[in-house]
């Protein structure tokens, strides 16, 4: 597929070519956190570790366990060291990790790089008030039992006086980047800063910076835990909540460079066997982590055999590592559409609706040109084959997601980049947290509006740099963006950034689309909302060339060393 150009914010991101180190496709496991919270033990991380085995579902990948907070005291010993809880862990943290070694699995723990965890135990970061962080020697003691794995939070960062958070942020990530590399043991870093950043406009600068510390990071709001006291209460929402605000940012992962959308909660209570397969399938085409957090010994045979589901196991271990394309959304569904290496492709509908949707997708409009064209198709949730099928339709029930992979024989053509371009509304209130308030649509002829899945919201990216619509092209005329017949001078042409701007050749301008509707051609702001917008093909970053046009964004704010 074809993808317009990127170039701004290159110069913070990891090299983007060959083979990763660490984390080459999204990581997969199991944390006690969503589940447990603070009520566990070391018996309880053996006993799902075991049961990870048992179940085969550490065959088919999730490999890693891993303890979240409240695993150590909120003091450090007189040498300054980390103590795990005795309570807890009456002999210490090696035996786990050797126990979870023992079972060929790996070893995972959490921190943070404030001064307290969220849960107020010892942090790694700087003390409150200023002072040394112990990132190195907590790494050490990491390596020392084994940890393969790292999750360090974000609760708590000090920012000394004049210093911005992004800034400090930043500092502290960076030391931990460079304490891992100093112990010399592969741990794969995982960071939760850029979610401490949600809805602000450093968010995309934090999002930036990460790629080149760590292998992947939660970008956003924590998935509902497990409700003790109310255990069978909805919690798909969140599940929702989760997949709609990591959707967006596609064009920030890479393989070895991973969004985080948090827990699998599917299979466990307050989520149903349909939404446990959307969770699984929505997750999948975004590459996103599976780390499940749930009690995996209360888990029916039924919801094993979703998360064990190979083959959409499978679409989310895929090398290319790509995020899906919103093909189309409308008030009940989404169809996603994401590249597979071999030329193969996933497809995925989601129902949000209450009620039942039937559904039928001609190769057209999953962006193939070719006309009499067929698929060889594998419906994934059914096992369902087929050589030649000239439509994918499916009957979905409320809640469920129908997910394919094809492959389009020769007749369908080289695909083209088709689908939604995107701006979200990044502060939508709690309880207000849904697709149709989050997401905004371009539409034809010049506006954004709420997501209705009709043609005038689809568009396809050209090889040379148009958005095009029904064959006519978006273009600049004076301060608005119009579509017209495509005249191919520079005012048809766009180029866009990692930040997410959609910067016209002609006038270097961006793209600003207001809640209100209106669609311009203004100023390039720094980050804002109304000029950031998500292209179809994940807008995968690729950069090509030096850049042609002016650099719309400020330079981003370093973080001096401490
Ligand atoms: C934050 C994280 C969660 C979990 C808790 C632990 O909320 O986002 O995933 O680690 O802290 O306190």
């Amino acid at each position: 597929m074809a993808a317009i150009l990127c170039v701004a914010g290159a110069a913070s991101a990891p090299a983007l070519a060959g083979t990763p180190r660490l984390a080459a496709t999204p990581p997969m496991g199991w944390n006690d956190w969503a589940h447990y919270q603070c009520g566990f033990t070391a018996q309880t991380i053996l006993a799902n570790a075991r049961e990870l085995v048992k179940s085969g579902l550490a065959a088919r990948g999730y490999d890693t366990v891993t303890i979240d907070d409240c695993w150590m005291l909120k003091t450090r010993d007189r040498h300054g060291n980390l103590q795990p809880d005795p309570v807890r862990f009456p002999h210490g943290m090696r035996p786990v990790a050797d126990a979870i070694h023992a079972l060929g699995l790996k070893f995972g723990i959490y921190e943070d790089a404030g001064y307290a965890t969220c849960g107020g135990f010892a942090g790694s970061g700087v003390p409150n008030g200023g002072g040394r962080p112990h990132f190195l020697a907590d790494a050490k003691l990491f390596a020392s039992w084994g940890v393969d794995y790292l999750k360090l939070d974000g609760c708590n960062v000090y920012a000394a006086k004049g210093e911005s958070q992004n800034a400090a942020f930043r500092a502290a990530y960076r030391d931990e980047h460079l304490a891992l590399e100093r112990v010399g043991r592969p741990i794969v870093f995982s960071e939760s800063a850029p979610a401490y950043f949600q809805g602000t406009p450093d968010w995309y600068d934090v999002l930036s910076w990460v790629r080149g510390y760590g292998q992947l990071w939660r970008e956003g709001s924590d998935i509902e835990i497990f409700d003790r006291k109310n255990p069978d209460r909805s919690r798909f929402a969140s599940v929702m909540w989760n997949y709609e605000y990591n959707l967006p940012l596609g064009r920030f992962q890479t393989p070895g460079n991973w969004n985080d959308s948090d827990f699998i909660i599917g299979g466990d209570r307050g989520v149903t066997l349909a939404e446990s397969r959307s969770q699984l399938s929505l997750w999948a085409m975004m590459s996103a982590p599976l780390i499940l957090s749930s009690n995996l010994d209360k888990l029916s045979r039924a919801a094993l055999a979703v998360l064990g589901n190979r083959a959409v196991i499978g679409v989310d271990q895929d090398a290319l590592g790509r995020m899906a394309t919103l093909v189309r959304r409308d008030a009940s569904h989404d169809v996603l559409i994401k590249p597979l290496t071999g030329g193969r492709y996933a497809v995925a509908v989601l129902n949000r609706s209450p009620g039942t949707l039937h559904i039928g997708l001609s190769p057209r409009e999953l962006g193939f040109p070719g006309g009499a064209c067929r698929f060889e198709t594998h419906e994934l949730w059914t096992n369902a084959r087929n050589r030649a099928l000239s439509t994918l339709s499916a009957t979905i029930a409320a809640h469920d997601t129908a997910m394919w992979t094809i492959r389009p024989d020769a007749r369908c053509g080289a695909p083209a980049d088709v689908g939604t371009i995107t701006r979200i509304v990044p502060k939508v209130p709690r309880g207000h947290r849904d697709a149709e308030r989050y997401t905004l649509c371009l539409a034809a002829p010049g506006k954004v509006e709420r997501c209705a899945g009709t043609g005038q919201e689809t568009w396809t990216l050209g090889p040379d740099d148009t958005v095009r619509t029904a064959g006519e092209c978006l273009a600049q005329s004076g301060d608005r963006a119009v579509v017209r017949a495509c005249g191919l001078t520079a005012s048809d042409r766009w180029h866009y950034t990692v930040l997410g701007n959609l910067i016209n050749e002609a006038s270097h301008r961006c793209l600003t689309g207001r809640t209100s509707g209106t669609l311009s051609v203004a100023a390039c702001q720094h980050n804002a909302a109304s000029q950031i917008w998500s292209l179809p093909s994940g807008g995968a970053v690729r950069e090509v060339g030096a850049p042609r046009m002016a650099r719309a964004a400020r330079p981003m704010p370093g973080a001096a060393r401490r």
